[in-house]
Formats: structure tokens, sequence, C-alpha cells
């Protein structure tokens, strides 16, 4: 087949090799003069190795065979071998070892990617939020709670969590709880048996099962279905789940961190998010400050993201001028960090020279401007082919009102000047929507 094998007669000698390269195959026999194939097996599982075993047995010895694949061997082949059967396996064992390592490799590379130098900040509130983050990296059982406006790092932080413990060689997977319905959602999480609903055709393992010593995020937790919150602390509570129409109980051993951008108390008090659950996600939490209140901060992040996209577009050094860091620091950031980081990704491409000035900053109002409403040009909305429910536009309304009040914290007098409204108009509309 082309490939170079180099052989050892026992045990010994199989190691003294293993110390200088790293094959892409064992083949091992069951019976070596100093160990038995299950105890070369334990060795190699202890040593985190990725190399693909496959055993060689004799009929005589088909039971151990089964148990040395719970103990991580590959294949077994039974002796006197079909050469065909032989080289199909090789085939498949070799692929296994390339993804091995492919999967391995970019662990590593997210590793570096989110260490904790990846959070940039000096302002106090930062400096309290890395001790955080670096405790509760340590604490690898401890769930967590992440708060904080859009776009201000939670996501980040969840990863760099991740990645700074020992869980960190284990799947981060992350979910976001809005984005299906209840159904999906419950079977993406916990998985489902085949013939569970209409559409499960096959049996499907959830993201509890498939992050199995690593890392679950649930991002947008404040938006979870009721009857989801319910199983989710069960699940919390005994760490054991059934998947959807399954009647076996599995036990996973995984890390919880949710996050919310949403005020959860006013949703606990609303009767839309359970207490109890609450209390079980919060075990630490984590609230990270909206960038304008991180003062020198801003500057010291666009200068971090113009570093970056000057490398990225291979441009020289870029700096920014001190009109240009005056506007930044006026401006309100309601998108925080992400806004910050697309208005420097911009200006990166815009500047002409290598210095980006106020007019390569194309920022939204700054907090000292006049406000003036964004109009929607009507003539530019076409009726779908399928036409429209009118009706619905109260529900557009209703999405709108929302965010208002969303993005000024409730303050009814800042949410009707958003709107175009007066204080009155405003609170009759929230009315309407069962919103006051
Ligand atoms: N302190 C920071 N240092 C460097 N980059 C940051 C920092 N905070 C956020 N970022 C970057 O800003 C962007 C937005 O952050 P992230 O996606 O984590 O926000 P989020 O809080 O999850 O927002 P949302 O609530 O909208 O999901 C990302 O590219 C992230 O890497
Ligand atoms: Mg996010």
């Amino acid at each position: 087949m082309g490939l170079e094998a180099v052989g050892a007669g026992n045990w010994a000698e199989a190691s003294r090799i293993l110390a200088e390269r790293e094959p892409d195959l064992i083949f091992l026999d069951f019976k070596l003069p100093d160990r038995t194939g299950l105890d070369v097996l334990r060795e190699l599982r202890q040593r985190d190795s990725d190399t693909v075993v496959i055993l060689m047995t004799a009929y005589s010895t088909i039971e151990s065979a089964v148990e040395a694949i719970k103990l991580g061997a590959y294949d077994y082949v039974s002796k006197p071998f079909q050469m065909e059967e032989l080289m199909l396996t090789v085939d498949k064992a070799l692929e296994t070892t390339r993804l091995r390592r492919e999967v391995r490799e970019m662990r590593q590379q997210m590793r570096d990617q989110f260490g904790m130098d990846s959070i940039i900040g000096r302002h106090p509130s930062m400096q309290r939020l890395f001790e955080m983050v670096a405790q509760v990296a340590k604490s690898s059982a401890t769930t967590v709670f992440l708060r904080g406006e859009t776009g201000t790092g939670k996501d980040l932080i969840a990863r760099v969590v991740h990645y700074n413990s020992d869980r960190a060689a284990k799947p981060f997977v992350n979910i976001t709880c809005t984005a299906l319905s209840e159904t999906l959602l419950e079977s993406e999480l916990f998985g489902h048996e085949r013939g569970a609903f209409t559409d499960a055709k096959t049996q499907k393992k959830g993201l509890f099962e498939l992050a199995d010593g690593g890392t679950v995020f649930l991002d947008e937790i404040g938006d979870m279905p009721p009857a989801l919150q319910a199983k989710l602390l069960r699940f919390l509570e005994e760490r054991r789940f059934r998947r959807v129409g399954g009647v076996r109980e599995i036990n996973v051993d995984v890390r919880v961190i949710s996050a919310t951008n949403r005020d959860i108390e006013k949703a606990i008090q609303g009767g839309k998010f359970r207490e109890d659950l609450f209390y079980r996600l919060n075990v630490v939490t984590i609230e990270l400050p909206p960038l304008r209140a991180r003062g020198e901060d801003i500057r010291l992040l666009a200068q971090h993201f113009v570093n970056l996209y000057a490398r990225e577009f291979k441009r020289p050094a870029v700096r920014i001028d001190e009109a240009a860091l005056r506007k930044l620091s006026e401006y309100s950031w309601p998108g925080n960090v992400r806004e910050l980081r697309n208005v420097m990704e911009r200006a990166v491409l815009l500047c002409r020279n290598e210095c980006i000035t106020p007019e390569d900053l194309v920022v939204g109002r700054s907090l000292s401007q006049p406000t003036s409403l964004s109009a929607i040009d009507f003539g530019s909305i076409d009726l779908p082919p399928e036409g429209f429910d009118v009706e619905k536009l109260q529900d557009l309304e209703l999405h709108l009102l929302k965010q208002a009040m969303d993005r000024v914290k409730n303050n009814q007098t800042q949410a009707a000047k958003l709107l175009n409204l007066s204080r009155d108009r405003l609170r009759y509309r929230l009315q309407k929507h069962g919103m006051l």
C-alpha cells in the first residue's frame, strides 16, 4: 500500500519507537511477551494518544477484542487475514487518524485564539472580570451566567472560559435558544429516538450528549420556551436526561454557560422565565459592562481592531488621529464592541493614508447630537408575490416597541423619542399590546 512499516517484538521495543515518532496506525497483537494487548491499549490511552489501533486476533480471542474496542481500539482483524478486507480496514483507519489529527490541531488553534489575552480591556470593571474569568475557568464544574448588552463579549467570554479550563480538549457546543421551535430545540439539546416525532427518521444525539466532558453554551437563554425550561432545570439538578421518545436515562458531564442580553428579572416577574431555573444557572454571574462605560478601553479596542484589520488587508501600520479618537469616545455604542469592530474595519478600508481621520469613521448618532428619526422609503418595499397579511402590521409595531423599550432600558420618555410619539401615546400603545 506504499506505507512504511516498523516492527516491534515486544512492548518495550514499541515504547522506544513511540517515544521517537508517532505512527499513523498501530497493528497490535494480543499476546506480547511483556504485556497483553489490553494493557497496551490502557497505556496508550493514558498517554492521550490519537493513534488508531487495529487489533489482530485469533477466533479464540474475539471476546477480548470486544473489550479492546471499549478501551478505544479502532477495529480488529481476525487471523488468518483476508488481504482485501485488511486493506479496506487500513484505508478507513488512516482516514480516521487524519481526522483525529485535524480535530486536535483545530482545538489547539482555538486554544491559541481564545487565550485570556484575547479579551482586551484595562478599565477597572474589566480587571475584575479577568479575575472572575480566570477563577471560573479553573473550577470546571461551575455553572456560569453571562449578562450584558448585545456585542459586549458574552460569546467571547464563554469560549475563553472553556478553552482555559481542563475541558479544553473536549467539545464546546453553542446553541441559540431563540433560533428554533420548542420541539426542535428540545431534540437539539437532548436528542431523539427514531420515530419520536414525524420528522425523526433516525436516532439523533443531542448537544448535551455530544458535549460530554466539555461545555454547553446556551445563548439567549431568556427566550427559552417554558416547557423546555422545566426540562433544563431537571437536567441541571440530576445531570441526567432522556432523549425525546427515549426511556433510557443518559448521564453526561458538561459545564453549562448561559447568556442573555435581556432583563431576566423582568422576564421572571412577567412569568416568562422560571425563577428556580434562574437560580440554578446563576451560580456565578459575570456582568459585562457596556462599551460606553469603559472609558479609555474604547481607544484601546479601536487600535486593537485597526491593527487586526490592517494585518488582514495587508496594509502598513495604521494609526488613529486625535480628532477621530475623540469622535469614538463621544459616541454611545449601542452595539458595543461588535459595532466598534465593524466601524474600525470599514475605517481601515476607507482611509487613504496611514492615518484614520473622523471622516473615515461612519458611526451612528453621537450622544450630544440632536436626533433625527430615520425614515423608511415605502416605495422601496415590494408586495411579496404571495401577498401580505396587513393585519400583521400590528406585529411590526409591537416588534419596534419592544426593541425601543429594550434599547433604553424601559425609559418611556426616551422610547417615546425614538418612536416619534408623545409619552402618552407611547403608553397608549404599550397598553394596547399588553406591555404595561
Ligand atoms: N473585550 C474584548 N476584547 C476583544 N474583542 C472583543 C471584546 N469584547 C467583544 N469582542 C469582540 O466583539 C464581537 C462581539 O462580541 P460577542 O459576539 O462576544 O458579543 P455578545 O455579547 O455575545 O453579543 P450578543 O448579545 O449580540 O450575542 C466579537 O467579535 C468579539 O470577539
Ligand atoms: Mg452572542
